[in-house]
């Protein structure tokens, strides 16, 4: 599938629930996301009938996002179910990975190929800070625990925030020797609502700037399903160093993918406030209507979106939500 301008569409980031186990600041609000009646959220049999459409209209990859996806039940079924859908080559989840110590295995046996996990610090005080309580030995126990069931390391993407856990990119820097991660950072991106979330800014450029003062860089090719990281090595290094640059430095000219919430909302631009619903073509399935809808989405996905560390994001909707 082409858009109109020009953009190839083969990637699909498919969220399976807002609910999450942890509460990180910049993703949902303390209380975590409103409560709704288990109908609001699509049932596996409706996401697959999403995921095999998507395939047949030349979908390849699909990413499966939450909210945190490991905490909806029965999700490493509906995985293996995915990962037998023929003409899907990829099937990748993100998590943040405090369940993966009990599920890694599962995950690998049902056909997940890759990992990435949210970690935005190394310190336990911290990382309880950011994420309202999260337990980072949990999620660090998790990253091993995936490596030794047979997963390649996973791929870490750090929300780097000024006077938060700016103080370590070096520390995060290190893994990618250490461990052969390849460490992402990513900008903040001002989807919660907060007076002053400029204060957080700091860009790709600075976090490069910072690394590059200790160490050699080199620059690494874009690999086939590319996302919006750009990517580094330390020479000899495993693993690669990404800056996601989402505020400073928008990458929506080379934007391969679609969205599909759980509860079944269409996005064709993660920071667009437009959205399709879906659920009239699932209750009951309607396949030949999903198609269009699927198609339209891509037809009609925005050429880029407007923020900036100087502007205010005007976004009625929560990273949770959306499965980022
Ligand atoms: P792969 O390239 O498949 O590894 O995935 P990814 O890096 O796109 O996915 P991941 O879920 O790990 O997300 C990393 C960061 O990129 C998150 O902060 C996402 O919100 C952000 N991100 C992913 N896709 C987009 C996008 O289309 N636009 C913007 N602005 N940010 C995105
Ligand atoms: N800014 C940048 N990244 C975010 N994520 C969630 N909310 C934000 C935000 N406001 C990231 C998470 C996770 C990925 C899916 O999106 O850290 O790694
Ligand atoms: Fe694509 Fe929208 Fe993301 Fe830009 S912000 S890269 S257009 S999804």
């Amino acid at each position: 599938m082409r858009d109109q301008f020009g953009r190839k569409i083969n990637y699909l980031r498919l969220s399976v629930t807002d609910r999450c186990n942890m509460r990180c600041f910049y993703c949902m609000p303390a209380e975590g996301v409103e409560k709704v009646g288990h109908e609001a959220v699509l049932s596996f049999e409706e996401l697959f009938l999403i995921a095999e459409t998507s395939v047949s209209l030349g979908i390849e990859k699909i990413r499966i996002t939450g909210g945190e996806p490991l905490v909806r039940a029965g999700i490493t079924g509906f995985l293996e179910q995915l990962s037998a859908l023929p003409g899907l080559r990829h099937m990748a989840l993100t998590t943040n990975g405090l369940m993966l110590r009990q599920m890694a295995g599962e995950l690998y046996r049902a056909g997940v190929q890759r990992l990435n996990v949210s970690l935005d610090s190394l310190k336990p005080s911290v990382f309880a800070e950011i994420t309202r309580g999260g337990n980072l030995h949990a999620v660090l126990a998790g990253l091993d625990t995936a490596v030794s069931v047979g997963f390649p390391p996973p791929k870490i993407n750090v929300v780097i925030m000024r006077g938060v856990n700016d103080g370590e990119i070096l520390d995060f820097v290190e893994l990618t020797r250490s461990r052969g991660n390849a460490v992402r950072f990513i900008e903040y991106m001002p989807v919660v609502k907060e007076e002053g979330w400029q204060r957080y800014c700091i860009s790709g450029v600075e976090i490069v700037a910072r690394i590059a003062d200790h160490y050699p860089l080199e620059t690494i090719d874009k690999g086939v399903y590319a996302g919006p990281s750009r990517d580094f090595r330390i020479p000899g290094a495993e693993g690669s160093i990404g800056i996601i640059t989402a505020v400073s430095g928008h990458f929506c000219s080379d934007c391969n993918r679609i969205r599909v919430t759980a509860r079944g909302q269409a996005k064709g631009c993660l920071f667009s406030n437009e959205k399709t619903d879906l659920v009239p073509f699932l209750r009951p399935p309607d396949p030949e209507g999903l198609t269009t809808a699927l198609r339209r989405i891509v037809a009609t996905k925005p050429e880029g979106h407007g923020i900036t560390c100087d502007g205010y994001s005007h976004t009625n909707f929560t990273m949770a939500q959306v499965g980022g």
